[in-house]
């Protein structure tokens, strides 16, 4: 028995690709089966200027093997210096497509980020004026705030705030990691999207502490419990146009992962496809997926569908995934969702 599935070509509305070594050996895994990805500027030193973002593009397109098609979309990292005139003028010239906010401190190389929401107020504003979407790593970093609840508070702290003193801002929360971050989207208007990645519809809290830890699934925002996981797939699965794929997958070597302070991320570029039409599947929602990985997103960004198609094919014997990538700074472990997945990319 074999059952396929041809979508429009998926894009990617979240993805990490580093420099270097790493950028060469993780590129292709996303260029395989996608046609465009929202690059994270996060590197060291982050992507804080369109100049900073032209060359980085230029590094990403010279990475590219041959026969290889792939549109970075850049975007600028959010910093209390940032400027306004300068975010507009490489968002008018096409070469960036969105700001990373990162409330300083939340995540990999965020130390740049915002502590002061006022000192990025005309910038915001520029971006509500032009229509250029703000990508939001949704968590507070006070330390009083427990890990499990910082994307809850974050909404009710910052994000609501923000975006009422910005009348018109647009908004992506990203990888939404609770069933309040869904219902928060839920609850406004066209001007705020919210990505889901791949894993956070696989896994949950147990899957990181339960057995002994698993350094390959944490992440961030950390996965919460079983009901938010829940949350989350009824969201992707629903067909909603304010719920696209963003899969954060996020490349750290074995050796930054398995460590006595390991680095967040869970690399799925290699299987995401697969991954996701077995959880379509299983939500008995297959005919939703083109509207969660190809259609919603390009619709918020106000971008194109791209042209191309792929087709998923289901056979009777599990897929074999590579297990890891190697990159020349050590090998990457791709995400392994613990059970057979059937599906696979033609
Ligand atoms: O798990 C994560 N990894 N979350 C982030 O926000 C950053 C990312 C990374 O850059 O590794
Ligand atoms: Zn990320």
């Amino acid at each position: 028995m074999s059952t396929s599935l041809t979508i429009t070509r998926p894009d990617d509305w979240h993805l990490h690709l580093r420099d270097g070594a790493v950028l060469r050996a993780v590129l292709p895994e996303t260029a395989r089966d996608f046609s465009r990805a929202i690059i994270m500027p996060n590197l060291v030193p982050p992507v804080v200027t369109g100049a900073e973002a032209a060359s980085y593009r230029d590094r990403i397109l010279s990475a590219l093997p041959e026969g290889m098609t792939f549109e970075p979309l850049m975007t600028l990292y959010l910093t209390e210096d940032t400027d306004p005139a300068d975010v507009a003028l490489a968002a008018e010239s096409g070469l960036v497509k969105a700001v990373k906010l990162y409330p300083a401190g939340a995540t990999t190389n965020s130390a740049s980020g915002v502590r002061d929401f006022d000192r990025v107020r005309p910038v915001l504003e520029k971006m509500a004026e032009i229509g250029l979407p703000l990508c939001v790593h949704g968590e507070v970093t006070d330390a009083e705030i427990d890990i499990f609840d910082r994307e809850a508070v974050f909404i009710d702290r910052v994000l609501d705030p923000v975006r009422r003193a910005t009348p018109g801002l647009r908004v992506v929360m990203e990888h939404i990691t609770t069933k309040d971050g869904i219902d928060y989207v839920k609850s406004n208007d066209a001007d705020l999207g919210g990505t889901i990645t791949t894993h956070h519809l696989i896994i949950n809290r147990n899957h990181i502490l339960v057995g002994g830890i698993k350094p390959h699934y944490y992440c961030l925002p950390v996965a919460k419990r079983e009901e938010h996981r829940l949350a989350l797939r009824a969201a992707a699965t629903s067909g909603d146009a304010r719920f696209f794929l963003g899969t954060d997958s996020a490349p750290h070597t074995d050796e930054n992962k398995e460590s006595c302070c390991g680095c967040a991320g869970c690399f799925t570029a290699t299987n995401t496809m697969a991954l996701l039409a077995q959880v379509f599947e299983e939500d008995e929602a297959l005919d939703k997926l083109e509207a969660f990985a190809s259609k919603n997103g390009p619709a918020f960004y106000r971008l194109p569908e791209n042209d191309g198609t792929i087709t998923l094919v289901k056979s009777d014997t599990p897929t074999d995934f590579p297990e890891k990538i190697e990159t020349g700074e050590g090998p990457v472990t791709v995400f392994d969702p613990g059970y057979p997945v059937y599906w696979s990319v033609a």
